[in-house]
């Protein structure tokens, strides 16, 4: 898979992706991922990216100009071009999942207010959000969602049971409680069913206990 994200930020967004699992899944050659200045795209002397809003308003927007030209040099013929921005469809881990199976994946990274909407129009296929926040710049977002769908490229995980047992796989539940050695800490005690070797049983409890868990934390997944 090759991952480019074009960001006036390069640093933000590879700083993340440049540790443990997914600098693995790089120097394995299961993923390239680079990023780009958008600013080298913009041919004036300033290398001028935003400009004002047409009709008035607060804030800078970024220009069409540099994004036209940018995109249409890093894309190819299967690239899935997706804009990272708080207006856009909000990623889930089934998403992550669909987008794993892409050859090739190209983040636009927001600032300020926001792109031209021209650009939105004519270059991107998907508008992307990470949850109903504002963040200062997209290319934050597109370093999470680098990192999820990353993680999940055959070959990524030291163990592949690990996104197949974990939360979301099931759509609709959080995972389990789970607990490693001591026994006893302080006092508080690993539930004996975990320490039974009952599989069956163990697997009863973890999927009550996710049930449990998903009503505290996120009843929303359970309607
Ligand atoms: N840029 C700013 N906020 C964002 C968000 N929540 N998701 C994706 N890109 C963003």
């Amino acid at each position: 898979m090759k991952i480019d994200i074009l960001t006036l930020f390069p640093e933000i967004s590879l700083a993340p992706l440049s540790e443990s699992i997914i600098k693995r899944a790089q120097a394995s050659g299961l993923v390239e991922i680079r990023a780009h200045q958008l600013r080298d795209w913009a041919t004036d002397k300033h290398h001028k990216t935003d400009d004002t809003l047409c009709g008035g308003g607060p804030g800078m927007l970024l220009k069409p100009e540099p994004l036209f030209a940018a995109i249409e040099e890093l894309r190819g013929k299967d690239t899935l071009v997706v804009l990272m921005t708080p207006q856009g469809k909000v990623f889930k881990q089934a998403l992550a999942r669909e987008m794993s199976q892409r050859s090739h994946l190209l983040f636009v990274c927001g600032h300020y207010e926001g792109v031209d909407q021209r650009v939105i129009d004519e270059l991107i296929d998907l508008e992307l959000s990470i949850g109903d926040y504002v963040l200062t710049n997209g290319a934050i977002a597109a370093a999470v969602v680098s990192d999820a769908v990353v993680r999940l490229l055959p070959g990524a995980l030291g163990d592949e049971r690990s996104s197949q047992e974990e939360s979301f796989a099931d759509e609709n539940l959080l995972e389990a409680p789970a607990y490693t050695k001591p026994a006893e800490f302080r006092g508080l005690k690993v539930p004996d069913v975990l320490l039974s070797g009952n599989h069956r049983l163990i697997a009863e409890w973890q999927r009550e206990q996710a049930v449990v868990r998903t009503r505290k934390n996120r009843p929303d997944l359970l309607k």
